[in-house]
């Protein structure tokens, strides 16, 4: 047991690794998936590890300063995350979210002490789906206010210490899954926690095979045509290039229905205990997808990104 930590931040990462058995055992499938549990970090959710990781980078470069307000455009995760660890390093925080976004996280932002300035969808969009276009219309009051408040600009979808900061988790994964990681799958958002992985994870192991999971009928990566965004995975599926994101790192593409995601999420807290939110129930999708063509048989290392508490608002868990 360790002792007391000073600072919550000391609670960020060395998240257990999950073989999922019961799921094994229940669904047939050969090989074994590994799931990375990021949703206990204190915020449940993976984005605490680029929280800590992108601001004491910052810090390190001069780029942020005691005091300095931190800002950040966010689907949410993200910005209960930074939140969290503005509130334990004492900077002030400044989040600007989509109204497409579930309320929880704008609750949780606030309660952290966060400032919360809410953007209005694009016309077309959807509550509950943050489309491409929701995502223009934050990013132009983000730059905005960046701009009046002089506040140190998180930027997740532009910033490469976002994907840095996952890699210490891939490390972790390799180590806990006795170096056994043969292939590699994630939903991609910002494409920050695939980077990570995909290059730790190759550069311990480049025969490792690294999938991008997109959501059906939003197969970008994949170069399917989209006639427009209409799923409801929280986190990603933006169709479009991302900038942090390298191709070069994408040995294959698989593709999720919501509904998959959805049945996924509920087995697995009903198999494994694990209760976590659509993308991660994306993952599992994908992964067992892929055991069950190229990857059969083999180690598949996935991420839980965050928890199902998150979604109490939308309908995953009205069964
Ligand atoms: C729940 C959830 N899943 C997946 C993602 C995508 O992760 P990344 O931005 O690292 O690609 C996010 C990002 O916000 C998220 O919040």
């Amino acid at each position: 047991m360790e002792k007391f930590i000073t600072c919550l931040t000391q609670a960020i990462g060395k998240t257990p690794l999950l073989r999922l058995d019961k799921l094994k055992e229940h669904l047939g499938y050969e090989g074994h998936i590994y799931a990375k549990l990021e949703y206990l970090n204190p915020t449940s959710s993976k984005k605490d590890r680029i929280a800590l990781g992108m601001i004491e980078m910052a810090e390190q470069k001069g780029l942020l300063k005691p005091g300095q307000p931190v800002l950040e455009m966010t689907s949410g995760n993200t910005g209960t995350a930074v939140a969290m660890v503005c509130s334990a390093k004492g900077y002030p925080f400044i989040c600007v979210i989509s109204k497409g976004n579930s309320v929880e996280r704008v609750r949780m932002i606030k309660a952290l002490g966060g400032q919360v300035v809410l953007v209005d969808q694009a016309q077309g969009s959807q509550k509950g789906q943050v489309s491409g276009n929701d995502m223009e219309l934050v990013a132009e009051v983000a730059d905005r206010l960046v701009a009046e408040t002089g506040a140190f600009y998180f930027n997740q979808f532009h910033n490469q210490d976002n994907s840095a900061s996952h890699e210490p988790a891939a490390l972790e994964m390799w180590v806990q899954s006795l170096g056994q990681i043969q292939a590699f799958a994630d939903f991609i958002g910002t494409g920050g926690t695939f980077m990570g992985y995909a290059r730790a994870l190759k550069r311990l192991n480049p025969a490792i095979r690294c999938y991008a999971v997109e959501p059906h009928g939003c197969a970008h990566y994949k170069g399917e045509v989209i006639p427009g965004i209409s799923h409801t995975i929280q986190g990603g599926g933006y169709a479009k290039d991302m900038e942090i994101v390298d191709r070069e790192y994408m040995d294959g593409f698989i593709t999720v229905t919501c509904d998959e995601s959805a049945e996924m999420c509920q087995l697995l807290a009903k198999v494994e205990g694990v209760f976590s939110g659509l993308s991660s129930g994306a993952n599992v999708v994908a992964a067992i997808k892929q055991m069950k063509d190229t990857e059969r048989g083999n180690h598949f290392g996935i991420v839980i990104n965050d928890c199902g508490l998150k979604y109490m608002s939308t309908d995953l868990f009205c069964m």
